[in-house]
């Protein structure tokens, strides 16, 4: 990782392969409903195209996801493309379709973790989260999925509308024998075409922090705050080296990572401000639109604040964290307020 940083190389890509999806989560950032959405997307041909230059470029991991990844109707094909090329893939889903069949391609040709979703512990927290009484499908399918051998980790996304069990989410999520259990610990802004917005979805920092001080207790084998996925996204900076740098973004998007979006656009990571940096890499091609969001981060002015902060050694400024401000170069104070909190629970922890 450390190499593939000096040397600009884009090592770890995420292919949002549609905005479209089987449930409807009230804090969703992406999912789109709009049905002229289905003549914009990429094809088939086109991703195992886009994938095929990001190979040559360096690409070695491959991250699927949406949307939900697995009803794009060249799903399979698009998988079976990074299986064949030799890259570990790694998929994220609600888990609707991991059924049987799913379940078979991936023993015979496993990605190295499945990522799912958990949005309710009964019918009713998930009707209330994503829409859809699915607790049923989505708990069979983890189970045989989990009884197949297949690497499952389970994700919780704590918002607005999950708050009355998220707890008993947590609770039943430790149950099901999964590798690791890992809740979201900052929800960001929704894209503003999906029309969702953070005022309706969002939490306060106290109900933020209480849910954190209890995933920590949960399961407090973590002796970290990040997940092993952040840790490295968030590269080799010691715990107690500034992540707040002169100029530059601290962490690895657009470093050696990158997203592609549902729609042909290149971005350090997923969920990405666009109006901070965004690239047309359907048009002008993988190794242009890398260059154009590397030289991006590298370049990326941080607010002001951030050096003059207390918390500057244990933070690092995300514009994803920061999306509506980030263009103009400055703080949410609630994200900043969030991050703060976050930091001094995650010290507490560490301390214990
Ligand atoms: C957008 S979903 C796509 C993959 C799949 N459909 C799923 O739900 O896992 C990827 C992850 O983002 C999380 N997520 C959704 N909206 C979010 C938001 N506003 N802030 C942070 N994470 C969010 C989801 O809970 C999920 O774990
Ligand atoms: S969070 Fe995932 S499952 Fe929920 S609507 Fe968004 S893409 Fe679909
Ligand atoms: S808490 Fe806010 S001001 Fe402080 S370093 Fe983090 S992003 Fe910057």
């Amino acid at each position: 990782m450390k190499k593939a940083r000096e040397t600009d190389t884009p090592i770890s890509g995420s292919f949002e392969l549609t905005p479209l999806c089987n449930l409807d989560c009230k804090m969703c950032y992406v999912h789109l409903t709009d049905p002229t959405v289905k003549e914009r997307m990429l094809d088939g041909d086109q991703w195992i195209d886009l994938m095929g230059q990001a190979i040559e470029n360096g690409m070695m991991i491959a991250l699927l996801t949406g949307g939900e990844a697995m009803t794009h109707p060249d799903f399979k094909r698009i998988y079976m493309y990074l299986i064949d090329q030799g890259m570990s893939v790694r998929v994220k889903t609600n888990g609707i379709l991991l059924n049987k069949g799913m379940i078979d391609l991936f023993t015979e040709y496993p990605p190295y973790v499945i990522d799912v979703s958990l949005y309710g512990c009964d019918g009713e927290s998930y009707t209330a989260v994503t829409g859809h009484d699915v607790f049923e499908t989505v708990t069979t399918n983890v189970r045989a999925a989990i009884a197949a051998g297949l690497h499952v980790q389970l994700k919780i996304t704590p918002s607005a509308y999950m708050l009355p069990w998220v707890d008993r989410i947590m609770e039943y999520a430790g149950t099901l024998g999964a590798e690791d259990v890992n809740v979201n610990v900052a929800l960001f802004e929704a894209n503003q075409d999906t029309g969702r917005s953070m005022e309706d979805f969002g939490m306060s920092l106290e109900e933020n922090a209480r849910i954190h001080r209890k995933y920590r207790d949960m399961f407090p084998r973590k002796p970290r705050s990040q997940t092993e996925e952040e840790a490295e996204f968030m590269g080799d900076i010691p715990d107690d080296e500034s992540r707040i740098m002169q100029r530059g973004l601290s962490c690895n998007g657009g470093r050696t990572t990158f997203a592609v979006n549902w729609d042909g656009t290149m971005e350090p990571c997923l969920g990405f401000p666009r109006d901070v940096i965004c690239v047309d890499v359907k048009n002008i091609g993988f190794r242009a639109a890398w260059r154009e969001v590397n030289h991006g981060v590298k370049d990326y002015e941080v607010p002001e604040e951030c050096h003059r902060c207390s918390h500057k050694d244990k933070c690092h400024y995300c514009p994803t964290q920061h999306k509506s401000f980030a263009a103009r170069h400055l703080c949410n104070s609630e994200t900043c307020a969030w991050m703060r909190r976050q930091a001094d629970i995650s010290e507490e922890y560490r301390a214990k």
